[in-house]
């Protein structure tokens, strides 16, 4: 598919069927983040890949979507680590408002996906219940699986509202 269809068509799913993602698909959807830009290329993403089903009805615990997490697949969960870095920038970042742009730009897939945004809310408790380093903050949960929904139309607004100047 190319690149601009693939971005188009892409919805969030919520819905999912009973098959298994296999670990080979996981695999690919993180080596795709895995080269992820980031600043400086300090690649400050961390991963905690949550299947099994008991510790995901822990996770969907967390937020007000618990049926997306519950009967998904898998759940990826994506931290920044605060003290990241491969010599010589390790620990350093341009700005901290730079974490969400990282996590955004590796959280990126095509499988039938949805990003959980409202666990943040209960971020440490996340945290806690993986025993993530003290440096690990949850950025997103993906909620992961085939999609069980038919195929639907995106809505975005116009480009006119969106391109301020043209100069
Ligand atoms: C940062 C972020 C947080 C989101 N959080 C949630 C969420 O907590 N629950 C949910 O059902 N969808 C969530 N979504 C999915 C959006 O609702 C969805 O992307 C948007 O409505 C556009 O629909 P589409 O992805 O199907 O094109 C989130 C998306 C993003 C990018």
């Amino acid at each position: 598919m190319e690149t601009l269809d693939a971005i188009k068509t892409r919805r969030s799913a919520r819905e999912f069927t009973d098959k298994k993602v296999s670990k080979e698909t996981i695999e690919q959807i993180l080596e795709a983040g895995r080269w992820a830009p980031s600043g400086m290329n300090n690649q400050p993403w961390r991963f905690i890949v949550v299947s099994d089903k008991k510790t995901k009805e822990h996770l969907a615990k967390q937020t007000h979507y618990e049926d997306i997490i519950n009967f998904a697949s898998c759940a990826i969960t994506v931290f920044y680590d605060i003290d990241f870095g491969i010599r010589p920038y390790k620990g350093r970042s341009f700005h901290r408002r730079m974490r969400t742009e990282h996590a955004s730009c590796v959280t990126l897939s095509w499988l039938g996906a949805c990003w959980l945004g409202e666990i943040l809310k209960n971020k440490d408790k996340v945290a806690q219940l993986f025993e993530a380093p003290a440096s690990y903050e949850l950025m997103a949960v993906i909620a992961l699986g085939e999609s069980a929904e038919k195929s639907r139309k995106g809505e975005r607004k116009g480009m006119d509202e969106l391109v301020y100047k043209w100069i």
